[in-house]
């Protein structure tokens, strides 16, 4: 007796008779329609962009804030945080040596990844393109990013460390 399953097409195959390659055929007309939307969903978001960083610029630090004791920080360390109220912004505190701090934004100039000091060759480093800074000044010393890092001054107070906008001159 012969099993005749093997030669049947199963129920759904019948019921919704779809071919596999008109099914994953994308049209030089579909390719270029999602083309045209992908384009201009980023050129959206690049307008809103440019639109927030000139009509709503971001405000700069008011007062002073308390990072951490000056106890917690050994030389040559770095200390991450961040400041009430401006929790997107994420801030590095730095230890260069005896009584030298520095403070900046740890959003590289680049495309805002995370820096970080090396305190084995004194610079701060971005992981993701290899974007390096200068540990005292914030300029860029190799790499792609554009500008140098957002700086805070450092104030020391009774063994506390506290930063605010960044002045000209380094009080410490
Ligand atoms: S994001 Fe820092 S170098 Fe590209």
């Amino acid at each position: 007796m012969k099993d005749d399953k093997s030669d049947k097409t199963p129920n759904w195959k019948s019921d919704f008779p779809i071919e596999k390659k008109k099914a994953t055929h994308v049209s030089r007309r579909e390719f270029a329609k999602y083309l045209g939307l992908f384009s201009g969903a980023l050129a959206v978001g690049n307008g809103a962009i440019v639109i927030k960083s000139l009509f709503f610029p971001e405000e700069n630090l008011k007062g002073e804030h308390f990072v951490c004791n000056e106890a917690d920080v050994p030389v040559g360390e770095m200390f991450q945080f961040n400041i009430e109220g401006s929790a997107t912004v994420p801030y590095i505190l730095i230890h260069l040596e005896d009584n030298k701090w520095r403070s900046f934004e740890q959003k590289c100039t680049h495309l805002a990844c995370a820096v970080r000091y090396r305190a084995d060759i004194n610079q701060i480093e971005c992981p993701c393109h290899k974007g390096y800074f200068n540990a005292d000044t914030g300029d860029v010393i190799q790499g792609p990013p554009p500008r140098a890092l957002p700086q805070l001054t450092v104030v020391r107070k009774e063994g506390k460390i506290f930063v605010k906008a960044s002045e000209k001159e380094q009080t410490v």
